[in-house]
This record gives structure tokens, sequence and C-alpha cells, in this order.
């Protein structure tokens, strides 16, 4: 029981349900589950849109799968799913409604806060935004000196950068080549160095990314590309032409001295890691265009809608959550691998990093009770061929359980020659290799069937039994990125719903913030710095040695 009187999570009849199915099941085979059903293949599957997903390479029975939907009856996760989309105010501690949604809500969608249709506004800056990235990537917006602007370069951190920045990577194939687009975000100088190191200042435009607009590291940036630029243009007037800010708060970016007409807004109900499909994805629309940005929010749209209305058996984001909470809290899985076969989803791992883990990364339940259970896993992985070469030794014969999501497409993106599209198959028989491999092993007497000298036999089997979930697309196109996306941000919220904790804010990146500001004099000036300890003490005083100074 918690201090407010309602049953702890794991004191549920539903969750005990599971953990006594759980025991019951035991080291069930994927085998042995294959082989009592031949049909498990096709029948383990679902769709939504484009992705055809495949579960049944998990350790489930369809007892499994039912329990685990009672224990989303239980916790209300469609009650809290519905009032995420009506615009409630479903981030508590933050008091504020979650409504990335209405981002990619149809123009004539009425969404409410306060009493307030929101899909007006966001319509009206989709629209601003269509017609700046239309007059930049025609040549019509010129830089102060009356050239055609040729770089972009986007100044943001974690969700101000993370979504742009992977997305711009997936959709490089549709995006106008002749236009050089870079990221930075790290308050390393070394970063914004080598994205302008090469760029002419008159042909660049700087795009501010900040919900806040006083993220230090932002800020900072932003500052020093400022100087940069009026450092060759010498007019303070050039930083109206060469500088754009996406924000919630214009104050700060006038502030700033960026012309408030210059700003792309978008409302505190966009949580920064779901925001990459508010004005946020400025630098991304400039690259692919108005007309690919709105098919990927089409994708999105798609998704959502399977979110809000499908039946719980057919509904794949929900599947995807429950999965997770099976292998997080009924078989102590700490991390959860996802891996794309796409070269051009290189940025997906690193953005879903964000996306699961400043959202799920959570010890204290919406009332404030500490969670006796896990909660979100740690979320890892890199483009799939190339983690066969590094890492995937651990998965298949390591001693730890990682489920793991396999994306991959069937057709490669048109712009390759037909020479590189060759290469497609091999990539693909690698993807479903892999899943198959991690399912089934190879068992001892498979390798001492091979003729492999006894005292080998240990090392050449392979336990199989490691779980995946196949996502397979026709293509990847700016809509299947949209409903990518989407499943994922959606799988987050179930989970999150399951745990009864608030997965919009991100409390723990506080701490850290306000002690960098606390140690700073000391680094640059000595200056004593109340409270520090004596390890950081002696760290700082290593440095500065270090530093010369
Ligand atoms: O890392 C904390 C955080 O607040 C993220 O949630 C957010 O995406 C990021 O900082 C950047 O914030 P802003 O867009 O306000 O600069």
């Amino acid at each position: 029981m918690n201090a407010d009187g309602r049953t702890r999570l794991d004191q549920t009849s539903e969750w005990t349900a599971l953990a006594k199915h759980r025991e019951e099941l035991g080291e069930v085979q994927l085998r042995e589950l294959f082989a009592a059903d031949p049909g498990r293949g096709s029948a383990y599957t679902l769709r939504v849109g484009d992705l055809y997903v495949d579960y049944s390479k998990h350790l489930v029975t369809d007892d499994t799968l039912r329990l685990l939907r009672e224990l989303a009856v239980a916790t209300d996760v469609s009650g809290l799913r519905d009032a995420m989309f009506r615009g409630e105010r479903i981030n508590t501690t933050e008091n504020r409604a979650v409504l990335h949604t209405a981002l990619r809500a149809p123009r004539d969608a009425v969404v409410e806060v306060d009493g307030e249709n929101v899909v007006p506004g966001v319509h009206a800056v989709l629209d601003k935004m269509a017609a700046f990235a239309d007059r930049v990537r025609s040549g019509e917006w010129t830089g102060h000196t009356g050239k055609r602007i040729r770089n972009v370069v986007n100044v943001g951190i974690g969700g101000s950068d993370l979504g742009p920045a992977m997305a711009y990577e997936v959709l490089r194939a549709f995006t106008d080549r002749s236009l050089t687009v870079r990221f930075v975000s790290n308050v390393d100088g070394a970063d914004l160095h080598e994205a302008i190191r090469d760029l002419d200042p008159a042909e660049t435009l700087f795009v501010i990314a900040s919900k806040t607009f006083t993220t230090i590291e932002t800020v900072t940036n932003a500052t020093s590309a400022r100087a940069w630029l009026l450092d060759a243009l010498g007019d303070e007037a050039a930083v109206a032409r060469h500088f754009v800010a996406l924000s919630t708060n214009a104050e700060k970016v006038a502030g700033f001295g960026i012309d408030t007409a210059n700003m792309f807004e978008f409302w505190d109900w966009v949580g920064g890691r779901y925001s990459y499909d508010s004005a946020i994805g400025l630098s991304l629309m400039i690259a692919i265009g108005p007309d690919r940005f709105r098919e990927m929010l089409d994708g999105f749209r798609i998704v959502d809608e399977h979110f809000r209305t499908a039946p719980p058996e057919a509904n794949v984001p929900l599947l995807l959550g429950l999965l997770g909470i099976w292998y997080g809290n009924f078989h102590d899985a700490q991390s959860h691998a996802v891996l794309p076969y796409s070269h051009y989803l290189s940025k997906f791992t690193a953005y879903l990093q964000q996306l699961d883990m400043e959202s799920n990364g959570k010890s204290v339940d919406r009332d404030g009770n500490p969670v006796e259970w896990q909660t979100g896993p740690v979320v890892w992985g890199t483009p799939g061929t190339n983690g066969q070469h590094a890492y995937y030794q651990l998965i298949h014969q390591g001693t730890k359980l990682i489920p793991a999501d396999f994306i991959g497409f069937a057709r490669p993106v048109a712009e390759l020659s037909d020479q590189l599209k060759a290469q497609h198959d091999l990539l693909m028989a690698n993807f479903f290799a892999q899943t198959q491999a991690l399912a089934f092993g190879k068992t001892p007497e498979e390798v001492r069937g091979e003729g492999v000298p006894e005292e080998l036999v240990p090392h050449k089997t392979f336990r199989g039994n490691h779980p995946t979930t196949t996502i397979l697309a026709p293509e990847l196109t700016p809509s299947v990125l949209g409903q990518l996306v989407a499943l994922y941000e959606h799988k987050v919220f179930v989970q999150g719903a399951v745990w009864n904790i608030d997965s919009f804010d991100q409390w723990g990146v506080e701490l850290g913030k306000v002690l960098a500001k606390r140690v700073e004099p000391a680094l640059t000036e000595g200056a004593e710095v109340e409270g520090l300890d004596a390890s950081t003490k002696a760290l700082v005083a290593t440095y500065r040695e270090l530093r010369g100074r």
C-alpha cells in the first residue's frame, strides 16, 4: 500500500499474476514455442501504417500477452492516453499538457488547452516555417551582403538538436544537396569550430533552437556564432538576415538580439524530446522542403490515430510498451537495444535515448512515492551490421538478457546506383539471419554434428532464446520516419503510464546544471567555491595546474 492508500503496482493482482506466470513459464524456449505453433511466425505479427511488426520471437505466450494487457487495463493506460490527447495537464510536476500529437493534427482538428483550440496556431507556425523554408531554398532569402544562403547551422541541444539532427540524417536522400546543413550542440568549442571553419559567414544562416532560450550550451554557442558572423560582416544589422530562433520564449529571443519576426514559435505543451515536428524542425524543413515535412507529419498522425483507436490486441505501441515491461520487470533485463539496418538511421538510437531515458528514467511515482520496480531501460545500439562486428558477441553469448528491436527496409533508397542497390539484399540477409540466430541459436548436438572437436563445443554453442522485435517497412520515406518516431513516443508513454511515473518532466538534469554554474568560477578565477567536496576540490586544483593557471 502507498502512503496515499493506493495499492502499490507490484502488489496488484495483475502484477502478481504476471510474476506467477513468469515462474510457471520458467526458461521457456523459443524453439519449443515455434514447434508447438507452426503459425506463430505470422500470427504474432501486427501492422500499423507501413510498418510490419513481428513479435513472434519473444518469450511470450497468448497468456503472457493477455496478462500484460490486463496490467494495462488495471493501470488505466487508455485513460491516461485519452487525457493526453484531450489536452489535460498530465505532466503534473510541471503542470503542463502533453500535446505533441497536436503538432501533427489536421488543420480542421480541434484540440483544446484551457478552452483554447491550439490547432490553428500549430498550422500558422507550420505555414510560416514553410514560407521561410521556401524562401531560403529558392534563394529569395539572402544574407546581409545579398549572397544566397548555402549553409544552415542549427544550434541547440537535447530535444532541440537530437530530433532534427537525426531526421536530417535519416532523410538525407530527400534533402537539397546544394545546401550544407550542420548541427552544433556541444558547449565544447570544437563542435562549433568544426561546423563553421570552412563556411562563408555571408552564406550562413544560424537557426538557434531552444525551447527556453536559457540553456547555457545553446546561448554560449549562439553568442560565439554571432561573434564569428559580425567579425566577418562587421555590421550588427547582419544578425537579422543570418539568425532565426525557434523558441517558446520571445522575450529572451529579443534579448539575444534576434528580431522576433524571425522567431518560430512553439508552446510549453511540447516537451523538448517530443518537439522536432514543431518549429524545432525548421532546419530539417529547409533541408527536405515543406512537402516532405508534411509527409512526415502524416506518418506521425497514422500512428497517433492507431494508438488512440486500435483495440488492445492490435495496438502496436501498447504491445511494444508491454513487452518492455515483461523483460524489465519480470526478467530483470536492464537494457534495450535498437538496431537499425539502415545507414541513414545512424542517429536514431541516440535520439531514442533522450526520448526514452529522459522520459522514463524516474524513481518516484506521480505522487512522489519511491517506485519499487524497474523503470526505463538503458537504450543503446548502432546500425546493425557495424554492431555485428562489435558488440553482438555479447548479445549472442554473453550472460545478459538484452531484448532488441531490429528495424529494416525492403527497398534501398532510390538514389543509390544499381551497383549499390544490389548490396541491399546482403544487408537484409544479415538482418534476418541475426534475429534467427538470436532466437534459435545452435545446440551442442548441432555443433557436434558439424564435426567440431568436443573441447570447442561449448564455445561454438549458441544458447539462443534472445528476444527480438522485427520492424520491417517497404522503404525509408518521410512518412515512415514519422511512423517510427510516433511508435516509440507512444511505447514510452505506455511504459510510463503503467509505472505511474511522470514521463514528461526531467528534473534529473537540473542538479548537474546548477553545480556546473557554481563550479565554473573555481576553474576560471580560482574562486573559493563553497560546498565543494574533497574529490572535486582536488580535481579542480589539478585542472587549473594542467591548464596553466
Ligand atoms: O536536458 C534537459 C533539457 O531540458 C531537455 O529536456 C531539452 O530538450 C534540452 O534541455 C534543451 O532545452 P532547450 O530547448 O530549452 O534549450
